[in-house]
């Protein structure tokens, strides 16, 4: 029998909802996006999101029942994005998936919100499954993570730092292209000259942790203090230099652990350097590799509706008293 589940993410500034039918088709995945609000700020105004969240929430689910073809009487389960992310942004989401559970009598599924980025990639590879390894990177979390089996996780490598999406925005907006950076900075390398400009790769011995604010303190240290340059360079160069570093990490993650089996996910997996340099580096070894298209790298709602069919799967519910919080590791769930 088919298993609808209704999906509810809002972690930051994407209120999305979507129906996903047995953990893999998505049906709907309504994304309605605050980013034209937050714009002017330069970023999240956490405030702001959490309003524009309750404004919007019930509206997205509406239309994503709509655009399924289901009522919510059609229902069978629901996920949502507990954490991490900013908590009034959360709290919105989970009080929406508390009352619909608690009215339609269905299960409650709690989310992390890093699983949910993973698991948009069971959303386009029927053929993939676990064990592989996988590189989160977003606006908050840069990750190198063993996926050992659905919903079960150990962290190989992280930042020490900047999230690799933070640094994307904060050299965006110190350059003028403005706010989100990561899209903007795609953008315009596609005009630069990668090798322009040497920019430092940060390496730990024997680690897979990343640190990304060298890097930066360099980009901004050669925009205050070059007179003439060209952004497309600069943003080439940047790239090129998170990019590498990226996909160093990831391979030897995977040479370490044998799978051949390569992922990335999260909105910086959107980026186009990066998934040209994982597919020829897969391919090089002979590796598969998997990522989502870029509309499912960002937040969406099909990514938690996924993670929680394999989670209740298993066991994974929760009572009404689910709370959101705030800061929580991928491999406590
Ligand atoms: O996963 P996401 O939608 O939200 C978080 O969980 O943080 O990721 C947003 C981040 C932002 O920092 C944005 O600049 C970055 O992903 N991003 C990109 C691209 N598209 C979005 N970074 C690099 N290249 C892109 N094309
Ligand atoms: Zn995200």
């Amino acid at each position: 029998m088919d298993i609808l589940t209704l999906g509810i993410e809002s972690s930051c500034d994407e209120t999305s909802v979507a129906v996903v039918r047995n953990g893999r088709e998505i049906l709907s995945n309504v994304i309605s996006s605050q980013i034209e609000s937050h714009k002017e700020f330069g970023g999240v105004v956490p405030e702001l999101a959490s309003r524009m969240h309750v404004q919007n929430v019930i509206q997205v689910i509406d239309s994503s029942l709509c655009e399924a073809g289901c009522t919510l009487e059609d229902i069978d389960q629901i996920g949502v994005t507990f954490g991490p992310g900013l908590i009034g942004a959360l709290l919105v989401g989970v009080s929406a998936a508390k009352a619909l559970a608690y009215k339609l009598k269905v299960p409650l599924c709690p989310v992390h919100h890093l699983e949910g980025h993973i698991s948009a990639n069971f959303l386009q590879a029927p053929d993939l499954e676990p064990p592989f390894i996988c590189l989160v990177a977003s606006g908050g979390h840069s990750h190198i993570v063993e996926c050992i089996d659905y919903g079960k996780f150990r962290i190989l490598g992280q930042t020490r730092d900047d999230a690799a999406g933070e640094a994307f925005d904060k050299i965006s907006r110190a350059i003028g292209l403005g706010y989100p950076g990561g899209p903007a900075i795609d953008k315009a390398a596609k005009n630069g000259d990668p090798n322009k400009i040497s920019f430092p790769r940060v390496h730990f011995e024997n680690s897979l942790d990343f640190s990304f604010s060298g890097v930066k303190t360099a980009v901004l240290n050669y925009i205050n203090n070059t007179k003439e340059f060209k952004v497309e360079d600069v943003c080439a160069s940047f790239q090129n230099a998170l990019v590498s570093i990226l996909t160093e990490n990831l391979m030897k993650a995977n040479e370490a652990t044998g799978y051949n089996k390569i992922v990335i996910a999260g909105g910086v997996a959107a980026n186009s350097a990066l998934r040209a340099s994982v597919t020829d580096a897969a391919n090089k070894c002979g590796a598969k590799i998997y990522m989502p298209s870029p509309i499912l790298c960002t937040d969406n709602g099909a990514m938690i509706a996924s993670s929680a069919y394999y989670a209740l799967k298993r066991g994974r519910q929760a009572d009404l008293e689910l709370n959101a919080v705030a800061n929580i590791s991928l491999e406590s769930i």
